[in-house]
């Protein structure tokens, strides 16, 4: 439509400080943020509100699309509110409005995106639809200086792949998950455990006091030489050993092996990832991201890899592991400073591949996820 250009093929940098509000309502967590990034890269979270739908969807065992789509409509005008006010900013001081356009649960991608169309429509504001999962990879910049290109594992409830990233926009899938995601497996492991929900931050706590040695787990993918990834051997296995616990110790000791092996396979195959991405490039950069990059667990394993390989390692500051707009106002901005925006026609996307050439090569594994999940 000519009243709602895209520009998206065409970067024009712009080379000035912007501000930018970010919506994110792609899965249980209603979020708005503004983010000012510099010309030179320096990004800084002027506010960021994040409404967590948890106790809506806890006694569902996981998240229910249409209540998260209809919290999300509920919420999504007193966070935006909240995340101006905390900003200490008008909606004149912005330069663009950013919103997640996809890949989620489409019933919220709807509320988000939408609102954030209304905005930009009001105040005459560029609208940048943003992949929620460019968000993540871009995810640590907001803690720290990272400088492009960077080898990125992103590892959250919905996916789990090793990625090339040279620049935003500009990214190539390396490996992925067969078949669940990490998070997944942390979330069923931890549901089949009785540990309630989200699985993953309650089965590392009760992992604090276990002992991962006990218990053997299976190790998928052994004997291949790429970077993909499996967790439902996994799963399986550790849901049927649940159903053998009979004291905290014993959960203990299963929820720590389970920690043990999920931060395992995420190393072996970020390791084989290290090795083909250092034949490419000088500086050599690892960064892990999504919910799961909260693991202290998978945090200082992925640490010890990216050392034991000459990489440095980064990952984003706690609270933007997990979903948030101020890494959705990020990727925004900075797709903003090359003058990338969206036309207000833009879809909501339930699926949306980061490699688009990759999924679009590759038509049988387009999300990013290979095997029958795909
Ligand atoms: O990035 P995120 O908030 O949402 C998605 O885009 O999927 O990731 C949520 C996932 C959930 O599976 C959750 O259990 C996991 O991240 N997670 C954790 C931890 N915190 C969140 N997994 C293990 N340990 C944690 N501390
Ligand atoms: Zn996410």
């Amino acid at each position: 439509m000519d009243q709602f250009p895209d520009h998206s093929s065409e970067p024009r940098p712009v080379g000035k400080t912007l501000t930018v509000l970010g919506f994110e309502t792609s899965c249980d967590e209603t979020a708005a943020a503004v983010v000012r990034l510099t010309p030179d890269g320096d990004a800084t979270v002027l506010s960021s509100i994040v409404h967590s739908q948890i106790d809506d969807h806890a006694a569902f065992g996981g998240v229910v699309p249409e209540i998260a789509a209809r919290s999300h409509v509920e919420m999504i005008a007193g966070v935006a509110r909240c995340a101006m006010a905390d900003a200490d900013l008008t909606y004149d001081a912005l330069d663009g409005v950013a919103a997640t356009a996809g890949p989620g649960l489409v019933g919220g991608v709807m509320v988000g995106l939408g609102f954030g169309k209304a905005v930009a429509l009001a105040r005459d504001l560029p609208l940048i639809a943003v992949n929620h999962l460019e968000g993540h990879a871009v995810s640590a910049r907001l803690g720290a200086r990272v400088a492009y290109p960077f080898l990125l594992l992103l590892v959250s409830g919905g996916h789990c792949q090793l990625l090339e990233v040279r620049g935003i926009g500009d990214m190539s899938r390396l490996g992925t998950t067969i078949d669940d995601a990490a998070g997944e497996a942390f979330d069923k492991i931890a549901k089949a455990m009785g540990l309630g929900y989200p699985g993953g931050p309650a089965l590392e706590r009760v992992a604090e006091t276990g002992d991962g040695s006990r218990f053997d787990l299976p190790r998928a993918l052994l004997g291949r030489k790429d970077c993909d990834f499996s967790f439902s051997g996994l799963k399986t296995a550790a849901s049927r050993l649940a159903q053998t616990c009979r004291t905290d110790q014993d959960r203990a000791d299963l929820a720590a092996a389970v920690q043990t092996a999920i931060a395992r396979q995420l190393s072996e195959r970020s390791e084989r990832a290290m090795t083909a991405y250092a034949e490419r490039h000088d500086a050599l950069t690892f960064v892990v991201a999504g919910g799961v990059a909260a693991n202290r667990t998978v945090r200082a394993t992925l640490e010890a890899t990216a050392a034991k390989h000459g990489f440095a390692f980064l990952a984003p500051p706690m609270a933007y592991c997990t979903d948030n707009a101020a890494m959705i106002a990020l990727a925004g901005a900075e797709r903003l400073s090359l003058g990338l925006t969206s036309g207000l026609d833009t879809p909501a996307r339930p699926r949306w591949p980061l490699d688009e050439a990759r999924a679009l090569a590759d038509p049988i594994h387009p999300t990013g996820r290979k095997g029958a999940k795909a």
